[in-house]
């Protein structure tokens, strides 16, 4: 259990995301492993964007909880509440004794919404001042060994990490690359303020500092230094997604989720793009999660896949285990979809229409997610679970 922990490098747990009446993301649970690529697949309109805007915090979840290396870094509390006006209602009709058990369930629930918010509201403001402290204690000592001149210039270095380290968001190491590079730069902007903007705003002041890292990067995605002086419009979709990949990149993230980077473009400039993504995390050790609506981009390069249908995860496998084993009929639809560049095959191709009103009868039990085998898990309820496995002759 601990081995496997150490490699998760981010944990989703029971997300939920809602817009009024609209369950956009709905007790969707996944982790991402250190290094891997994990491919987010499903069709639009089904929660992927609302997905990897909720970990990188553009909402105050509704429920669940996401960890990245260990700490908390959103968490939403109707679980919380729900549960607390459940034994309530209990309450009502219950005996003495459990009544006593219920009181101290609902303090505990509500001390879980307590934890919750802050965690959710403080982990950024709580690294900074951790990262502050560091610096703190790296200078004191040198400080006090120091005189004159040499001690001036070390308060003034001090002073300088020490703002800097107090803006650090915990937030910065995950990084998100849109789906529209067009709708996603400032058109007012040019390349080097587009990219430096983020170092700006996390306190960087040094000019030789931000040009050197701005020109570096913008080398890393295959662009050059002539570029930085123009703005969005002067460039193609694929240049302009390089744009987007090295103001994600310039911040050195851990993770990158790289949401639909590609479906925007020609499918000419997809492969450039998608190898570019490939060759940096490879180069800088980056965890990708990529977001795709259908199974053909993320096919190749993703280690683990997860298959979303209408804010829920269905399946949820590696990938050669998913593509040798689909079994949720969403996953299977979504398969046949893939077109492959072999006519013999084209020919058979059958698309498989999923309708989950005929596929599932979840009438006398509703499904959950389940793992049918190690690391494959499929959303179903009994009935199915026994005919999966039968399927799969386990
Ligand atoms: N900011 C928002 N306010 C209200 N509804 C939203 C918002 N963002 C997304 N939605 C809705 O949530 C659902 C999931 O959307 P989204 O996450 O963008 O799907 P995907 O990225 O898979 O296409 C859709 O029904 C969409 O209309
Ligand atoms: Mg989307």
């Amino acid at each position: 259990m601990h081995n496997q922990d150490e490699e998760v490098l981010l944990r989703v747990e029971h997300l939920c995301q809602y817009f009024k009446f609209n369950k956009a993301v709905d007790d969707v649970s996944f982790d991402v492993k250190k290094g891997e690529v994990f491919g987010l697949v499903g069709e639009s309109g089904c929660g992927k964007t609302t997905t990897g805007r909720s970990i990188i915090k553009l909402y105050d979840i509704t429920s669940g909880n996401v960890y990245f290396k260990g700490k908390r870094i959103a968490a939403g509390t109707l679980s919380y509440k729900t549960a607390i006006r459940n034994a309530r209602k209990e309450m009502k009709t219950a005996s003495a004794e459990r009544k006593a058990e219920l009181k101290k369930f609902i303090a505990e629930q509500q001390k879980e919404i307590r934890d919750a918010r802050f965690d959710h509201f403080n982990c950024d403001k709580l690294h900074g001042m951790d990262l502050a402290n560091e610096v703190k204690e790296k200078y004191k000592p040198l400080i006090e060994k120091a005189s004159g001149q040499e001690r001036a210039e070390l308060e003034k270095k001090y002073r300088y990490e020490y703002k800097i380290a107090k803006k650090q968001r915990y937030i910065t190491q995950i990084q998100m690359i849109f789906q529209d590079p067009i709708a996603s730069l400032d058109p007012r902007k040019t390349v080097y303020e587009t990219i430096a903007e983020g170092l700006v705003i996390r306190g960087e002041k040094n000019k030789e500092v931000i040009d050197e890292k701005v020109y570096n990067v913008l080398d890393m995605v295959g662009l050059v230094r002539e570029h930085a002086s123009r703005y969005p419009h002067e460039f193609s979709g694929g240049q302009r997604q390089r744009i987007g990949v090295a103001r994600a990149v310039v911040m050195n993230p851990e993770m990158i989720i790289a949401d639909e980077p590609v479906s925007a473009l020609d499918v000419s400039i997809q492969a450039q793009v998608i190898n570019l993504l490939n060759d940096l995390r490879h180069k800088l050790g980056l965890t990708l999660i990529f977001i795709a609506h259908d199974l053909s981009v993320v096919k190749y390069f993703s280690d683990r896949i997860g298959v979303m249908y209408y804010g829920k995860m269905v399946e949820l496998a590696t990938s050669d285990e998913l593509f040798a084993h689909p079994l949720h009929p969403y996953t299977r639809s979504l398969l046949s979809a893939i077109p492959l560049p072999d006519p013999m095959y084209e020919k058979q191709r059958v698309r498989i229409k999923y309708d989950p009103l005929s596929a599932h009868d979840y009438s006398k039990q509703a499904p959950t997610m389940r793992e049918i085998l190690p690391g494959h898990f499929v959303q179903c309820n009994d009935e199915e679970f026994e005919q999966y496995k039968r399927e799969l002759g386990i």
